[in-house]
């Protein structure tokens, strides 16, 4: 099998070997090299508002719980009781002041502190004592525009560094009006059978896929018939992996400003933008991009803005939790300006339904997709390419062609198309390094 620093030179050229889905030993080295070192996205904090909240979710295979103490500070902890391990609650959300294990009913407060323990008077003497028996701490816990990521490595570095360029972009989408976003409803979760590197590798760096794949929105009238359509506008290549692509019409610009959303916000983004910001805003058709290593967001405008067809606007969020190398549970989070009227909420949602919700036409075109390219990634030829065969897969788009717009007046290096591979060969490059970093 050649070397991952191979395997480095190659992405720089464009090529990712294709094994790189479905090799067992690759996946077990991700989850400890990149899942277990990076940060990871959990939660917003509209989902935990008041004293009391929580939620629970995982990283990878760590059941977190994630709450708001009654002094307004956020925690996280690891969701498994320290007497015997029991996953301490299995709610997915709720409101709880403690918490008692089902087990043998050790009951933790919102400091993580074990407080009582049945029996515990006539059970235990001198061998207990409560405050070794707490619930273990997530080691970091970070937020940054409500959106709040935990780090299973206690020296990671600030989550501020970790996004990096992506932070001036955050700030359009989730900074745009002054009360921030919420959450609608509650996270989407399902589960589809490929890996997570290629749905994060193709919310993040390949909007080129949206002319095929997606092209029952062409048939529907939905999306132009121009198969460039999805190029407009620019790729952003930003720092740990991260990307972005920022589309738009064929003229550079938008039908409706400021991404379709309600002219009573416009004043808002006055206020909370930079004029380079609401540059980018003003022009902007769809945002969608990944933070490595999985979260991905898509922020589209849809609507005429007539009476049946009211202009629409959301950010949704999702995490691709590795179940396995052919496996992932998607989690989706809808967010909605919280300062936006209750209709224009409600009609987001719905848009959001249709297109990238569990069951939405998008969606079920990218599943399936997905799930295949994983299917036809699994035989001998693939496993053993090396020693027989060349099986690179092709990542060469623009590699050595397409300059950067020195003239982009946001973070990153920006590049005036979308259909590009720049994205992609940054977010494999960011994968082999982890990789490598372990084996040093
Ligand atoms: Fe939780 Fe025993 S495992 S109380
Ligand atoms: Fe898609």
């Amino acid at each position: 099998r050649q070397t991952l620093e191979e395997v480095k030179t190659k992405i720089q050229r464009g090529m990712l070997p294709q094994w790189a889905f479905t090799n067992h030993d690759i996946y077990e080295r991700e989850l400890e090299h990149i899942y277990a070192k990076t940060w990871n996205f959990i939660a917003h904090e509209s989902e935990i508002a008041n004293p009391g909240d929580y939620v629970t979710r995982w990283i990878v295979n760590d059941p977190i719980l994630l709450l708001r103490d009654k002094d307004g500070q956020m925690k996280a902890y690891l969701n498994s009781c320290a007497h015997r391990g029991m996953q301490l609650c299995s709610a997915d959300f709720g409101n709880k002041s403690t918490f008692t294990c089902p087990y043998h009913g050790w009951t933790f407060n919102q400091k993580g502190e074990l407080i009582g323990i049945v029996a515990g008077n006539k059970v235990y003497g001198h061998e207990m004592d409560k405050s070794q028996w707490g619930l273990r701490k997530i080691p970091r816990l970070e937020s940054y525009r409500g959106m709040i990521f935990a780090s299973l490595n206690p020296d990671a570095e600030s989550l501020e560094d970790f996004l990096g360029g992506m932070k001036w972009y955050f700030d359009i989408m989730l900074g745009r009006t002054t009360n921030g976003m919420e959450v609608r409803g509650v996270p989407h979760r399902w589960i589809i059978n490929t890996n997570w590197k290629i749905s994060s590798d193709n919310f993040g760096g390949d909007p080129y896929h949206t002319a095929m794949t997606h092209r029952s929105t062409v048939e529907l009238g939905i999306s132009p018939q121009d198969p460039l359509y999805a190029s407009y506008g620019h790729q952003v290549v930003l720092e740990n992996g991260h990307g972005i692509n920022l589309c738009t019409t064929k003229d550079g610009g938008t039908k409706y400003p400021y991404q379709g959303l309600p002219k009573e916000l416009w004043g808002e983004f006055e206020q909370n933008l930079t004029p380079e910001q609401r540059a980018v805003l003003y022009k902007t058709v769809v945002f969608v991009g990944s933070c490595f290593p999985n979260l991905s967001f898509v922020s589209p405008m849809h609507g005429t803005g007539g009476p049946d067809e009211p202009l629409t606007s959301f950010v949704n969020f999702r995490t691709w939790r590795p179940l396995a190398p052919d496996k992932i549970e998607v989690c989706s989070w809808l967010l909605v300006d919280k300062d936006a009227p209750e209709s224009f909420k409600e009609a987001s949602y719905k848009s959001y339904i249709g297109s990238f919700g569990p069951a939405g036409t998008l969606e079920q075109d990218d599943g399936e997709i997905w799930t295949r390219v994983v299917d036809a990634s699994k035989g001998y030829m693939i496993q053993h390419k090396d020693v027989h065969y060349d099986n690179v897969l092709n990542y060469i788009m623009g590699l050595d062609r397409v300059e950067p717009d020195e003239s982009w007046p946001g973070p990153g290096v920006a590049y005036p198309t979308c259909y590009l591979d720049a994205i992609s060969r940054a977010f494999y490059e960011q994968w082999v390094d982890m990789l490598l970093a372990s084996e040093a």
